[in-house]
């Protein structure tokens, strides 16, 4: 049996349509301007078109946190892969995440960059499966709420594969080739 993805759940228009309309309520909640933290590496798709979305100053800067092996199931372990170029004391925060599972990853972050003494701090996240939470997470902006399964593209991987794929798409176990 081999993983591929096998079917679209959020197509390339929708996801650019929903991002559209989350750079609107992002104009309109920081008229100062905000500083965008997108969590490599998956989110990078996502923070470069919601940027092109948002009309008022934007500033980006990454973070690496790792919280999975290679699998689909969380370590439980997280931990700070890279750290922010710059201070964050007195900004508002805006952190870009692509997904939120266990809310691991997200809880720990918060509780890390709250300690800096941002101005404000919230979350903007592409995907969320509530049903997967262990840990309590406030995102305050969500693309879209999908079920309890694994998907990749729009720079979600499996094992750093298919993260350039347009469209969301559930992975899938399929019949590998057949040897012989
Ligand atoms: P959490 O700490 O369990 O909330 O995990 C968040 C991270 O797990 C995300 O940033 C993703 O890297 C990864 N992840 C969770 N669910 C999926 C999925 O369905 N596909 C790909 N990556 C996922
Ligand atoms: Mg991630």
């Amino acid at each position: 049996m081999t993983e591929t993805p096998s079917r679209i759940l959020v197509p390339a228009e929708r996801i650019q349509a929903r991002i559209r309309e989350l750079g609107a309520a992002i104009d309109k909640d920081y008229p100062n301007g905000v500083l965008l933290v997108a969590i490599l590496k998956g989110a990078c798709f996502f923070l470069a078109d919601l940027a092109r979305a948002i009309t008022i100053p934007v500033r980006i800067d990454f973070i690496g946190i790792s919280s999975y092996g290679k699998g689909k199931t969380s370590s439980g372990e997280v931990k700070l892969t890279k750290d922010l170029d710059a201070t964050i004391d007195g900004l508002d925060v805006l952190v870009v995440e692509d997904i939120v599972d266990s809310g691991i990853t997200l809880n720990y972050l918060v509780s890390v960059l709250g300690q800096r003494k941002p101005r404000s701090l919230r979350i903007v996240a592409l995907l969320d499966k509530p049903d997967r939470r262990l840990r309590p997470v406030d995102v305050a902006y969500v693309g879209f709420q999908i079920p309890d399964e694994f998907v990749v593209g729009y720079g979600l991987d499996y094992a750093e594969l298919y993260r350039n794929l347009a469209d969301i798409c559930v992975l899938e176990l399929s019949p590998g080739p057949v040897l012989g």
